[in-house]
Parts: structure tokens; C-alpha cells; sequence
């Protein structure tokens, strides 16, 4: 049933499942209690999110909970071929590998949806843009579905605004639980770890430009100013830029920054952040990096036509000489460079996220027929006991207010 790149993996990619799960206590939780109860015993859950470690664990705790699982990768670069081999011995139908082309990505796709599922869980919003351009037969049966990133659930909110979306969206990237530490400072982790594993360079002292300071780039900046990077901001939004203004990054545009950066990361979630105009300015030497959703905020065509030579420098790291003779370097083609070229999220940050998909795809069944067609904010309590339950598996104790601090904060008098 399952396609994947090499089965004899498999053992190889168990050990960072095993690995994984060991560090995500909250998911673990969740799932003795889903083996119990069963919820989703019957159904088939269809996901097209990063196939990794973490994204296993996710996988199994729904089979745990009786469903039938498929699964594709978000990304071409971001699968793992020994987790993909270990996922699909231990029974779920995984249709990914390392390196697809469009054209098999959007088969895998199709894949998945053929396994007719009622659950959806998406990073990117990809399978529900899929169910309702090309698989209109699933929208009667689609309960609904959970999408993990910022770009997913704009995508989501634009469907719902154009009136075309067809069921209940939890937009799990929302959540307290996720964004703040998934998005910040899981991505912040990451980011620069893909940078530094695809260049064994050295962060400090080298000018450092974010570009976009929203829930990934602030954890990006932070991250590179403790390595001792000098850290330069760019932003669309004036708020946000004086955030960072405040925060002691230099705000600059784009193509300032240009000129006086020495590695650039992208996270925007918008398109043409660096293009031909920017590359000309940038100095012999620059790293180019994206940690946005997809692989559209470098202009990667502009590198190309404005180079009279390429070459592979390192492994994920493509080597540009530009027509004024500068050397330009792109870091895993220019997509998430986390996944692309590092391990994605710490477990930790992971395990939060992946307890909102599971309690997520659990409310949206326990739901079923009560929710219009519409983006919902993940359920405020859910959040909250999902901290509480990881403050706790990690021995963290907080203290509780007293009835008498309690009447006090919600008096007026
Ligand atoms: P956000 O919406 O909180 O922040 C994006 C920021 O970029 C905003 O402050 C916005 O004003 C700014 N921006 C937009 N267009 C810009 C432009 N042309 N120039 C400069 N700044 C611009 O979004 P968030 O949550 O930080 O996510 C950003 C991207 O990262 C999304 O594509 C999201 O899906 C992706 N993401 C990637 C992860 C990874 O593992 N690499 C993890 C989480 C999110």
C-alpha cells in the first residue's frame, strides 16, 4: 500500500520515533487515553504535513486511537525516508519520500484523499485545497479539518471569505500552545541550526537579517543575537517593526539590508522578499535562507538567470557567482531550511503542537454537524490544559490564586 523510498530504513527511522516519543510526554498522555477510549475507532485520518520524528509520534497516536492513518509529506525536501520506512512497517499508509517532484507530490496527495478520509490534517492547507478543487466527491464526508501553519490557516480564512469552504477548520497554528513556542522558539532553534549544519560557519559577529518579525522571525532574531549575531529586522507592518526597533534590532528595508548582511532568513509567509533587485546589492559571501511555509520568499529564478556559474559548495548549499563576480549562497533550494537541512522542531515544542492536532481532530468529531464551514480559534481551555499537563510533566509547579485573590481580580470595587 504505502510508497516509500527504502524499507530496509525502517529500523533506523524507529529509533528517532522512539527517540521523539520519549520526549513528548503530553501527546503520550493523549494517547494511553485514546488506546482506551478509542475515537476515532473506524475512521481514516489523512495528513499532509512534514514527515518526520515528531510527525510520527502524531501518526501513531491516532492509529492508537483506532483510526486507519495516511500520510504525505508538505514539503519536498522535509521527509525523512528512515521515519517514512518505520511509519509505513508499523501500518500506516505513507505516500512520501525525500526530494518529490511536483508532480509526484501532488500524486502522493491524491494518494492520501483516495484513502477516503474524514479527518484532515494539513500544514499548508494543501489536502483541503485539493478535496475542493479536485476531489469534490470527499466534501460530504469530511468532518473537518486541523491546519498547523500560519500560511495554512490564511489560506483557510481566504476560503472562508470567498465562501467555498465546506467544513469546520481548527486552525491549530492559532493556539497559544503552539505559536508561542512551536513557531517561536522551536523555529528559532531550528532555523539557525539548518543554517549552521549546512555551513559550519559562525553565527557571531556576522550581521544577521530577519526578514518578517511575526511568531518566526522573533525567534529567530532572538536566537541569533544570543549567538552573537548583530541582528537586522525587516517588516511590512509598522507595529511589529517598532517591536523590534524596541527590542534593539536594527529596522531597516530590504534593500539596505542587502548591502550590509551576511546571512539572510526569510519568514514572512509573503513572496518576493529577496529578488534580483536585492541580490545585486549583496555582498561576496552571503548565505541565503527561507524558514517560510513555502519555497516562494527567495526569488530562486532571479539567482539563477543573474549567475554565470553554479555549483554544489556542501550538501544543501548551492553556490551562485553573479555577474559582478560575487559569490551568493543558497541554502536547501531555498525551502524550509529546518526541515530541509536539520531535524525540524525540538519534541518538546513538538509535543504541544501535536497534543492541539490530536485534541483538535478529537473535538472536530465530537462535533460533528454542529460547527459551520468556518475557521475556529482552537478551544481556550484545550490550550490551557495542554500547558498545565506540560508544566507538569516536566515537574514545574505554579501556584493558584486564592478565593480571595480570585474575588479581588474579578471585582470592580
Ligand atoms: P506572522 O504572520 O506572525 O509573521 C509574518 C510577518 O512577516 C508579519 O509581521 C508581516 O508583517 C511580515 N511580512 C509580511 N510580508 C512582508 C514583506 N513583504 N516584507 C517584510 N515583512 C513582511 O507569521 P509566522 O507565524 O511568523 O509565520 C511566518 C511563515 O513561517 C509562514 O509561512 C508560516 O507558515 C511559516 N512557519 C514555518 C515554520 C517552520 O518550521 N519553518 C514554523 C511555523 C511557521
Amino acid at each position: 500500500m504505502s510508497k516509500v523510498k527504502d524499507r530496509s530504513l525502517a529500523s533506523q527511522g524507529q529509533l528517532k520515533i522512539d527517540w521523539a516519543r520519549e520526549h513528548m510526554p503530553v501527546l503520550g498522555r493523549i494517547r494511553a487515553r485514546f488506546e482506551k477510549e478509542q475515537p476515532f475507532k473506524g475512521l481514516s485520518i489523512g495528513m499532509c504535513i512534514h514527515l518526520e520524528m515528531k510527525t510520527a509520534v502524531l501518526g501513531q497516536t491516532f492509529q492508537a486511537g483506532g483510526a486507519t492513518v495516511a500520510i504525505t509529506g508538505s514539503n519536498p525536501l522535509s521527509t525523512q525516508d528512515d521515519v517514512a520506512a518505520a511509519l509505513a512497517e508499523s501500518g500506516v499508509n505513507v505516500y512520501a519520500w525525500r526530494g518529490v517532484t511536483p508532480e509526484e507530490h501532488h500524486g502522493n496527495l491524491m494518494r492520501v484523499l483516495s484513502d477516503n478520509p474524514q479527518i484532515l490534517i494539513d500544514d499548508g492547507a494543501e489536502l483541503s485545497v485539493a478535496v475542493h478543487r479536485e476531489k469534490k466527491e470527499l466534501l460530504g464526508r469530511v468532518v473537518g479539518a486541523c491546519e498547523e501553519t500560519t500560511t495554512g490557516v490564511h489560506r483557510y480564512r481566504a476560503m472562508e471569505k470567498d465562501g467555498i469552504l465546506k467544513y469546520p477548520v481548527i486552525a491549530v497554528n492559532d493556539a497559544f500552545t503552539k505559536f508561542l513556542f512551536d513557531s517561536q522558539h522551536g523555529t528559532g532553534q531550528s532555523a539557525l541550526e539548518g543554517v549552521m549544519r549546512c555551513t559550519n560557519l559562525l553565527i557571531a559577529g556576522k550581521t544577521l537579517v530577519v526578514a518578517g518579525f511575526g511568531w518566526v522571525g522573533r525567534g529567530i532574531a532572538l536566537r541569533a543575537k544570543g549567538l552573537g549575531a548583530s541582528v537586522v529586522v525587516t517588516e511590512v507592518d509598522p507595529v511589529r517593526a517598532l517591536e523590534a526597533s524596541m527590542e534593539g534590532y536594527r529596522v531597516m528595508t530590504m534593500l539596505e539590508a542587502a548591502k550590509v548582511g551576511d546571512i539572510f532568513i526569510t519568514s514572512t509567509g509573503c513572496k518576493n522578499i529577496i529578488t534580483a533587485e536585492h541580490l545585486r546589492e549583496m555582498k561576496d559571501g552571503a548565505i541565503l535562507a527561507n524558514a517560510g511555509h513555502f519555497d516562494v520568499e527567495i526569488d530562486v529564478k532571479a539567482l539563477r538567470s543573474n549567475a554565470i556559474a553554479t555549483k554544489v559548495a556542501r550538501q544543501n548549499v548551492e553556490q551562485f557567482t553573479m555577474k559582478n563576480g560575487r559569490r551568493l549562497y543558497l541554502l536547501a533550494e531555498g525551502r524550509l531550511v529546518n526541515l530541509a537541512a536539520a531535524d525540524g522542531h525540538p519534541a518538546e515544542v513538538m509535543d504541544m503542537s501535536f497534543a492541539n492536532q490530536a485534541l483538535a481532530a478529537e473535538y472536530l468529531l465530537k462535533n460533528k454537524g454542529k460547527l459551520e464551514p468556518k475557521v475556529y480559534k482552537m478551544p481556550l481551555e484545550m490550550d490551557r490544559q495542554i500547558a498545565r499537563v506540560w508544566l507538569e510533566s516536566h515537574s514545574v509547579k505554579i501556584d493558584t490564586l486564592t478565593e480571595e485573590q480570585r474575588k479581588y481580580l474579578e471585582s470592580w470595587e
